[in-house]
């Protein structure tokens, strides 16, 4: 095992966390292991008026990237898209000389509203949740990173007992705890 630890940050987007039921306490949860970076991107940029180059160093800083957020629209909240917009650039995600995130790992840890029946296609979202995730995932492939298996909890609209969320919370901080002993 390397003696550094792995480095970890979080990017988390909740346009209205004060009445969030789940991503606010997994949130509050992983922000408590010692040595994860965390970026809440809404606090941090109310006007949308993002800083590419203090994104820019967060994401070189890290050996993990994870995307913390509910699903809107089977996306991404709209911050989260003007961030990947304006800081997965040419030259730095992609392109010529564009390699900063090669090698890095990313992790989807994200919420629905639907229930896990309702991702089949049977279900009112017709098709499996992998499948609709495809896009997210493939923009971190494209930018050279590879995608840890997707962290989700699904029914997140309805009552989600505080049993299933702690568990959940539990494997989330687990998750971040074993990817940083596994060193640098
Ligand atoms: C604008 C908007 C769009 C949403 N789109 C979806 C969706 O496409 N699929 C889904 O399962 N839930 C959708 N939801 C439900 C949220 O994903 C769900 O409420 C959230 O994951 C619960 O987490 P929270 O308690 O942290 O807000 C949407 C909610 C909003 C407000």
């Amino acid at each position: 095992m390397s003696e550094k630890l792995a480095s970890i940050v979080i990017l988390f987007a909740h346009p209205t966390v004060h009445r969030s039921r789940v991503n606010r306490v997994l949130f509050e949860r992983v922000k408590a292991v010692p040595g994860v970076a965390t970026r809440d991107l809404y606090e941090l940029y109310p006007d949308f008026n993002i800083d590419v180059e203090a994104e820019q160093n967060a994401l070189r800083e890290a050996d993990l990237v994870v995307f913390q957020h509910p699903i809107y629209w089977y996306s991404v909240p709209a911050i989260l898209k003007e961030w990947m917009d304006v800081v997965l650039t040419r030259g730095f995600a992609y392109g010529s000389g564009g390699d900063a995130l090669r090698g890095k790992d990313a992790l989807l840890a994200v919420s629905t509203g639907g229930s896990a029946q309702a991702y089949t296609s049977a279900g009112q979202h017709r098709h499996p949740f992998e499948d609709l995730i495809r896009p997210l995932q493939q923009t971190a492939v494209f930018c050279g990173m590879r995608c840890l298996p997707p962290l989700v909890l699904h029914g997140g609209r309805g009552p989600v007992s505080k049993e299933r969320l702690n568990e959940h919370a539990q494997r989330y901080t687990q998750l971040l705890i074993d990817y940083q002993q596994r060193g640098s």
